[in-house]
């Protein structure tokens, strides 16, 4: 399996919406393998395709292993999901807040309300359908994911000032990187 590099934000391959799985192959399998590494290997909870530059509806996630920054998420257990064409059929009234971050921000968080939980149908890894019922970080995690397959990203659900804030700082260290 192999590392990915991230794509980070300012970019604008993460503002592309991303296209439906047409067919689960082989290769398909082997990029999801290597997604599930990535994530792992950057401490992530999450990754969506577009991440790492492929604009397939694609999401890996694994809410037990995951990162120091979320209490919950430190199961120490690797339960890994693999959602392919994921789609939201319900979510709640009620509203939950998180503060996120996300690979291709690093070092940035915001707190973001979303529906406390949600149901998602999707492909799993053989292609057979499936359905989640999600609740807290979970919930927040498969929504986060889902939202980058649309092109969407985080800091579009906080103020434009927090925004602003948040991609000067990104601006900055990518200038000083390149
Ligand atoms: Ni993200």
């Amino acid at each position: 399996m192999t590392v990915l590099p991230i794509v980070t934000a300012p970019d604008p391959r993460l503002k592309i919406k991303s296209e439906p799985v047409e067919k689960i192959t082989p290769e398909i399998q082997r990029f999801m393998d290597d997604m599930l590494e990535t994530m792992y290997a950057t401490g992530g909870i999450g990754l969506a395709a577009v991440q790492v530059g492929v604009h397939k509806r694609i999401l890996v996630m694994d809410v037990d292993h995951g990162s120091s920054r979320y209490p919950d998420s430190q199961k120490g257990e690797h339960n890994p999901l693999f959602l392919i064409n994921p789609e939201i059929v319900s979510e709640s009234e009620e509203k939950n807040t998180y503060d996120e971050g996300c690979l291709s921000f690093p070092g940035q968080y915001a707190e973001v309300v979303r529906p406390k939980r949600v149901k998602v149908k999707y492909l799993d890894y053989n292609g057979k359908p499936q359905e989640l019922e999600a609740d807290e970080l979970l919930a927040t995690c498969v929504q986060h994911e889902i939202d980058h397959l649309n092109g969407v990203v985080f800091v579009d659900h906080i103020s434009t000032l927090k925004r602003d804030i948040i991609m000067r700082k990104l601006k900055k260290k990518k200038k000083h990187e390149s």
